[in-house]
């Protein structure tokens, strides 16, 4: 949601930030603009709609050579997306320019302020008031930095700022308070980005920018400051990935591309977790075995295809440890007066790092004593940062808009979490945790096998152009991948989805049921049979109503061949990693019937990668 670039250095600016632009468009954007200083001389170019159209104007018209500039990808939410109020924006004699992501709450009040001083406002934004007000401090004759102290101890709500003035043109000044930013440190040049994908091209050296922080950035400094002008230290990292994993290696899609890289990503995540002596280990846990010990519950937060991560975690938390795990939306939690202290273990999932929702949710639940530990892909984001223990997934960037890869790994690391607690708490014995290892250390294995039935699931897909709705159904941790499922083709396609537990139909939505309505269904292993035979039963019921089922069943169960209008394999493998597998086909037929319909997979309607707003 929203991206933003900086750069100063010996390179075309406008070139360096538009490329960073490119790298970020999967955020999900609606407009994009950049600005650069030359000769004391501010200049802008935005324009509404994808970064192609603002780079068609440049090539017509480009902006004057420079070594500083600034860009942006906005992502609506004060004003429609059009050319006035896309970023960045410049104070009223255009001296300082400025792009920002968030949401500054009391925008009104400063609104009122700024107008009541004269000034004219082209735009609907907040950032421009913002602009403004930087622009009036610059002009009353202290420098750009203070300038931005200054205007940031003004502001309410969520915001990372990043602004250049005409008169000081060696330096970019940023500021960052529950939105995201990094500093990439390069060699006579420095970068800033919403990510590091923006610099990645250039540098692997960033760090790692706290909340209510400023930075300074000329060619060869980087200073970093609290909103006081107090220095502060900045953590450095070095990102262990680099352009080629960025970029699509071939496939149509991102999103394709990520499929495909499942079984990598599976097997990445379980890198390094045993001893020699074969015990769990998870390095950056920063959780002693006595607190987690003393953990007599779990709430697990999250939002979207994460929650379904988290639900399937529940059962494999509680079967594995005997501990009660609830799993709880982010954006609820905080609003329902949650009943945690410094017993409860609150288990964070997010791809990004970065989600609003989640992000007040690990705050409130510190306020109240509880540890928070983060599930996350993302090093050097603030829900890693904010939280007492860590598991990276180790998935690599996700660039896609769905989610996909983000989504196995957080399973890994989720039954990792599940079994390192198990060993701690001496609810399984050894070899029965050894066991489940060896069979996560299958899965790359098995996933590449349902990867290899691809083309199967792409005919079936293209076959469902015409469908205006699908269901999902599924059973115990085939439920939450009904739900993902059903997810992933709302998203891409556009199409009328809904995920049930199957048990549920007979409670309501069997009413929607009609001649040919599409149902895929994931058949639990045999090995569960109670689970097994009820979830046959329901797809019956289904069947004996009209719906065409689609059968996501393991190879060998023929139990269920009379019923399936369309039979998927999938490899046999135990109940709890079953999700490993079965939401594979389902991906596939999303990314394929949205293609097939034409639509943008990577970076679908409205949508944005990482959720920055609350
Ligand atoms: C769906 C999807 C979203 C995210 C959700 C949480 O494909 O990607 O539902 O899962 O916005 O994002 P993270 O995991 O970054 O907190």
């Amino acid at each position: 949601m929203c991206g933003i670039v900086g750069y100063v250095g010996p390179r075309s600016a406008q070139d360096t930030v538009i490329d960073g632009l490119r790298r970020l468009e999967y955020r999900g954007y609606d407009s994009a603009g950049v600005a650069v200083v030359r000769d004391g001389l501010l200049a802008v170019e935005k324009r509404a709609g994808k970064l192609a159209n603002l780079e068609k104007v440049l090539i017509e018209a480009p902006l004057p050579r420079a070594d500083i500039g600034i860009g942006h990808t906005r992502w609506a939410t004060h004003g429609p997306p059009n050319d006035v109020n896309a970023h960045p924006h410049a104070g009223g004699a255009r001296r300082v320019a400025l792009v920002h992501n968030g949401i500054i709450e009391n925008f009104v009040e400063l609104r009122g302020r700024v107008e009541a001083d004269d000034h004219v406002l082209l735009s609907e934004t907040d950032t421009e008031i913002v602009a403004h007000l930087v622009e009036l401090q610059v002009q009353s004759g202290v420098d750009i930095v203070t300038a931005m102290q200054r205007v940031c101890q003004q502001l309410d709500g969520a915001f990372t700022l990043v602004a250049i003035d005409s008169h000081e043109p060696d330096k970019i000044v940023a500021a960052r308070r529950n939105s995201p930013l990094v500093v990439g440190l390069g060699d006579g040049e420095n970068f800033l980005g919403s990510d590091v994908a923006a610099f990645i091209e250039f540098t692997r050296e960033a760090l790692e920018l706290g909340q209510d922080q400023i930075v300074v950035m000329t060619r060869d400094e980087v200073l970093v400051t609290d909103f006081w002008g107090n220095p502060v230290q900045a953590r450095q990292f070095h990102v262990d990935w680099d352009l080629s994993a960025a970029e699509k290696d071939g496939h149509d899609w991102f999103m394709r591309k990520e499929i495909f890289e499942q079984p990598r990503a599976v097997a990445d995540s379980l890198i390094g977790r045993r001893t020699a002596a074969g015990k769990l280990q998870l390095d950056e846990m920063r959780l002693a075995d006595e607190e987690l010990r003393d953990i007599d519950k779990i709430i697990i937060i999250a939002c979207g295809t994460s929650f379904y991560a988290g639900m399937v975690a529940k059962y494999a938390i509680e079967h594995w440890t005997r501990t009660p795990v609830e799993v709880e939306l982010a954006s609820e939690f905080r609003y329902r007066d949650p009943i945690i202290d410094a017993t409860t273990l609150i288990v964070a999932i997010s791809q990004s790092g970065e989600t609003a929702d989640t992000l007040q949710a690990i705050r409130h639940a510190r306020s109240q004593k509880a540890k928070v530990l983060a599930i996350c892909n993302t090093n050097g984001s603030s829900i890693p940062r904010e939280s007492d223990a860590v598991i990276y997934t180790h998935a690599g960037p996700e660039i896609g808009v769905a989610s996909t890869k983000g989504f196995l790994t957080q399973l890994v690391a989720c039954y990792l979490l599940a079994l390192y607690m198990a060993q701690v708490k001496g609810t399984r014995f050894g070899d029965e945790i050894d066991e489940v290892m060896r069979q996560l250390e299958a899965m790359p294995d098995h996933i590449d096998k349902v990867l290899q039935g691809a083309e199967q699931v792409y005919e079936l897909a293209r076959s469902h152009v015409g469908s205006r709705s699908v269901l999902f159904l599924g059973r115990h941790a085939g439920y939450p991948v009904a739900l993902e499922g059903a997810l992933k083709l709302k998203e891409l396609a556009y199409i009328h989805a809904e995920g049930f537990a199957a048990g549920e139909l007979k409670h309501g939505p069997i009413a929607l049921v009609e001649d040919g309505l599409p149902v895929l269904c994931v058949v639990p292993p045999r090995g569960r049979d109670h689970l097994h035979d009820k979830m046959v039963s329901g797809i019956q019921e289904v069947r004996a109503r009209g719906a065409h089922t689609i059968c996501l069943a393991e190879e060998g169960d023929t139990s269920i061949e009379p019923y399936a209008d369309h039979l998927i394999r999938l490899p046999g493998v135990p109940v709890l990693l079953q999700p490993l597998v079965a939401i594979v086909p389902l991906q596939l037929f999303a990314c394929e019937l949205a293609t097939a319909l034409g639509h943008d997979v990577d970076q679908p309607r409205n949508l944005a990668k990482s959720v920055t707003v609350e």
